[in-house]
């Protein structure tokens, strides 16, 4: 992977948007492309995975949706980057690890289905990316909050590829599980997040697909270089 960075000036207060399916790899590659162009990273999935976190640790009723929207207007959800990793601070607290665990990545879709909550977390990643310079990436970057963004990517593989992923993922964070469960669990958050009456995930009209079935995490992030490089030139 190169790693030179990438200085254009016309790169300057632009906005990346990265919308994909679970597994897809949109974190890992979001992260090192803002990294190489030196934008800020927003990780929109990891503001619903911290509310759900809270929800799920203060035993709050998942289908609250009133009771959810409250809390995703005046929960503090900050990120801070250091060594590399983007760590997440909920009331002040990391929650970084806690916000990965199977538990709250099952339950989070239903937290991120409710209206109100969506509004309220939208507006926050508007307000985050206000001067722009910023790769964000989730579900509705590309279509609900940044509609106007510079460059939008749909990124996507098959299930059977991210499940993949997602294993190893885990298992470096030594939890264990099989690929069949997996496999099931995408396809529930596929099926969940794509037919969510509020901000569904979907493709933008506009947006460049890029599968990475075939694709090495470096080739990724060079694919996504070398658009930016075009696209902004
Ligand atoms: O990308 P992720 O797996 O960390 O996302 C966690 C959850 O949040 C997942 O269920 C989809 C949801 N999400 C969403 O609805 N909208 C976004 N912009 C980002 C994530």
């Amino acid at each position: 992977m190169e790693n030179r960075p990438l200085k254009l000036s016309s790169l300057k207060g632009k906005i990346v948007a990265i919308d994909g399916p679970a597994g897809s790899g949109k974190s890992t590659t979001s992260k090192l492309i803002a990294a190489r162009i030196g934008y800020t990273y927003l990780d929109t999935g990891a503001m619903y995975r911290a509310l759900t976190y809270y929800a799920l640790t203060n035993k709050i009723d998942l289908s609250d949706g009133e009771k959810l929207t409250k809390l995703a207007h005046i929960l503090p959800i900050e990120f801070k980057t250091s060594e590399d990793v983007n760590r997440v601070f909920l009331n002040g607290v990391e929650v970084t690890d806690e916000i990965r665990r199977p538990d709250v990545t099952k339950n989070a879709s239903e937290v991120a289905a409710h209206k109100g909550v969506r509004e309220a977390m939208v507006r926050k990643q508007q307000e985050f990316g206000k001067h722009g310079s910023i790769v964000a990436e989730g579900r509705d970057t590309t279509t609900v909050v940044f509609p106007k963004a510079d460059l939008k990517i749909y990124l996507n593989a098959t299930v059977e590829q991210r499940a993949q992923r997602r294993l190893l993922d885990l298992m470096r964070m030594g939890i264990t599980t099989t690929l069949e469960e997996l496999q099931e669990d995408i396809k529930n958050r596929d099926h969940k997040d794509s037919s969510r009456e509020h901000s569904p995930l979907m493709k933008a009209k506009d947006a460049v697909v890029v599968d990475t079935t075939n694709m090495t995490l470096e080739g990724q992030v060079d694919y996504i270089v070398n658009l930016i490089r075009t696209t902004f030139k």
